[in-house]
């Protein structure tokens, strides 16, 4: 094997396509790219990861192991992620030999908000008021504008964990107190009329591919729907939103797939509010909805290979499904949904991550529906949703 490989590489399918990390994203990643006819390497520390399970090979390995990171760079020659806390030194020590995508200085940035923040606002796109704190002085100083505001980890959150809601200095005091005194951002509380979230890919030519906007609604701090009719947003917002992802990604250096989460506040104005670097839970209906997946693009772009279209073949709407559907809401009993129901409805497809137990709060997996008819979309959403005991936020 060659050595030298440069963004202009193209590995063709029968080749090894590299996965640091074995979660429900790098599982989908796996189909994708199999079914192209690519093999898949995953690197995880669980012998029974989503992804380790279903790839051609698994090396059982700590994230910054050097000897498992060595073992993935002597099977493939290039290497992807599916999570952002990633340590952005396993992806430098991959990149001595292979084509790392996205490279570790965009992760960096993306994986600690204090960095993030700074960087998507110097792209001239707009965020939250907030305020870096390493230290009590630091919210003792904090403008009033921060009130109500929300103190959130630098690093390592995710769904809604890491961050806590205050109200006064003395709150974010005891919250950063709570947090263990690691380094967080203040931001203000916004007025929210809607959440939003552009996921995009950028191939190593500088070529731009973009999905349609996803309205999504939270609950519990956990992304419950994604809602995919784009009537629904206004013609600037989508491409003001459009426009701030692309810049993001270019000013990053980015390669790969990414999301940009944004909020529509109630006076219409638009900010940023995060940036995934990987595909994102909000992208899950491009896997039915649109003419190539956010999987199949990630598999593209580290394959050297032109980017698929993102056309949306039709208004979808996309269910995450927790442990809790596992759950009777009667008796609490634990017992196996009634997919046949679920699966009896049009347009519906299910999508579930391999995990031999559900937990409470646990994404388990994913319903896709998608129909020419939005009505039927969302009439089919509500009825799964019942069959699920899922939130009826549609
Ligand atoms: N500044 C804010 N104003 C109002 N709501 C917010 C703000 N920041 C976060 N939220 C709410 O909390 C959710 C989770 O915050 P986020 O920063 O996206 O963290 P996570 O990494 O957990 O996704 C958001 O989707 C949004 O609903
Ligand atoms: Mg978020």
């Amino acid at each position: 094997m060659s050595n030298t490989i440069t963004t202009s590489t193209v590995i063709n399918p029968g080749q090894w396509l590299g996965m640091l990390g074995g979660g429900q994203l790098g599982r989908m990643f796996c189909h994708a790219a199999q079914s192209m006819g690519y093999k898949v390497v995953v690197l995880d520390p669980a012998t029974d990861s989503p992804a380790g399970t279903v790839a051609e090979k698994q090396i059982v390995a700590a994230y910054d192991d050097a000897n498992g990171l060595a073992e993935l760079a002597a099977v493939t020659r290039v290497v992807t992620t599916e999570f952002e806390n990633v340590p952005a030194a396993s992806l430098k020590q991959l990149s001595s030999g292979c084509r790392v995508s996205p490279g570790a200085a965009a992760v960096a940035v993306v994986q600690d908000r204090i960095a993030e923040k700074a960087f998507i606002a110097s792209q001239g796109v707009p965020v939250a008021p907030y305020t870096e704190v390493r230290s009590e002085a630091d919210l003792e100083q904090a403008g009033s504008h921060l009130f109500p505001g929300i103190l959130k980890a630098a690093r390592l959150g995710y769904d809604g964990k890491g961050q806590a809601r205050v109200t006064s200095v003395q709150e974010a005091i005891e919250a950063f107190a709570a947090f263990g005194k690691v380094p967080c951002v203040l931001e203000a509380m916004l007025p929210l009329r809607e959440e939003i979230s552009v996921v995009m890919a950028r191939g190593f030519n500088g070529e731009v591919a973009v999905y349609p906007i996803g309205q999504n609604t939270h609950v519990n701090g956990i992304l419950a729907t994604t809602v995919v009719y784009p009537g629904q947003i206004s013609e600037t917002i989508q491409s003001q939103a459009k426009q701030a992802a692309i810049n993001i990604a270019k000013g990053l250096n980015y390669y790969g797939v990414m999301c940009v989460e944004f909020f529509i506040l109630q006076d219409g104005s638009l900010v940023a509010n995060e940036v995934a670097p990987r595909p994102h839970n909000s992208g899950h209906f491009t896997m039915n909805a649109c003419a190539t997946s956010q999987f199949e693009q990630q598999a593209r772009v580290m394959a050297g290979m032109p980017l698929g279209s993102t056309q949306l073949l039709a208004p979808a709407v996309m269910l995450n499904i927790l442990g809790d559907s596992w759950f009777s809401p009667e008796s609490d009993e634990y017992r196996e949904p009634a997919w046949n129901e679920v699966l009896a409805l049009p347009g519906v497809s299910l999508h579930l991550y391999g995990k031999s137990e559900a937990r409470k709060g646990r994404k388990m997996g994913h319903i896709n529906i998608v129909h020419e008819d939005f009505n039927v979309v969302l009439a089919n959403a509500r009825k799964v949703s019942d069959i699920l005991n899922l939130s009826q936020v549609l």
